[in-house]
């Protein structure tokens, strides 16, 4: 992708609405077990809620992202002045590089957003010490099938328009293993993900679902959002609140010596 094409996010409607990303991720932090002292990276870190839990136990945290927008609001939330334990820096996740590799590098709910995963793995890999571990949590296999099957019923060709790649366990594996790490654990389980409201899935797909609309006129963007909504309602809208089909994937990988 050109920086020309790179997308843009509306930070203030993810910061408002849309907190269930970095809540859920919590979880990922005990698994984690940062160290005071360690250099950490947190790969895709948004607006940098996770980055400064992370900072809280005494770690050096450099929190990364693709998005102009989120680091400029992540140094906003904390600035370094108050914040020493921690940078944020734009970078690709198929191409950044950190020197010298860091003891970990945390990651949630961010590499389904990266379409050339074996890029990114490799990079991961460059990016953490022999002995170093890679935590991270993505959307896998499967992940929000529902939604997918409803924006290919009503706009067509949703996998070839799709941002996201969700890996299966055996894919991932492979990957890590082919790039020098040693695989811990790998589970894919389901986490219904409640969103706020009765428009809940039409603010989610003005978040994340941009490109499914890209090229239409407004007014017919706003009927095609409906429509989708209306086709998934039955599987997903239940006792007035819409419960979302995510599904994730989550590995521990050790770094080993190549
Ligand atoms: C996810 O976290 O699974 C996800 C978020 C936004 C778009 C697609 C998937």
């Amino acid at each position: 992708m050109t920086p020309t094409s790179k997308p843009r996010w509306d930070v203030e409607r993810y910061e408002a609405s849309h907190s269930y990303v970095w809540k859920f991720g919590e979880d990922l932090l005990s698994v984690l077990a940062a160290q005071p002292g360690e250099r950490i990276i947190d790969l895709g870190c948004g607006s940098g809620q996770l980055s400064a839990k992370i900072a809280e136990s005494g770690a050096h945290v450099i929190g990364i992202d693709y998005s102009t927008d989120m680091v400029a609001q992540a140094r906003i939330n904390y600035p370094s002045s108050k914040h020493p334990h921690l940078e944020f820096r734009l970078a690709d996740a198929t191409s950044f590089a950190v020197d010298p590799p860091a003891d970990a590098l945390f990651s949630n709910a961010a590499l389904h957003w990266v379409k050339d995963q074996p890029a990114a793995i490799a990079a991961i890999s460059r990016a953490i010490k022999p002995g170093g571990r890679f935590v991270a949590e993505l959307g896998g296999r499967g992940n929000i099938g529902a939604i997918m099957e409803s924006l290919g019923a009503i706009l067509g060709g949703a996998e070839e328009k799709s941002p996201w790649h969700f890996p299966s366990i055996s894919e991932y594996a492979a990957l890590l293993e082919a790039n020098g790490f040693l695989l811990r654990s790998a589970v894919l389980f389901d986490r219904p993900t409640p969103v706020e409201g009765t428009a809940g899935l039409d603010d989610w797909l003005q978040m994340f679902g941009g490109v499914f609309f890209q090229g239409m006129p407004e007014p017919e963007k706003d009927s095609r959002r409906r429509a989708v909504a209306d086709h998934v309602r039955p599987r997903l809208y239940r006792d007035d609140k819409w419960i979302l089909d995510y599904r994730r994937l989550r590995v521990v990988a050790e770094r080993v010596a190549s």
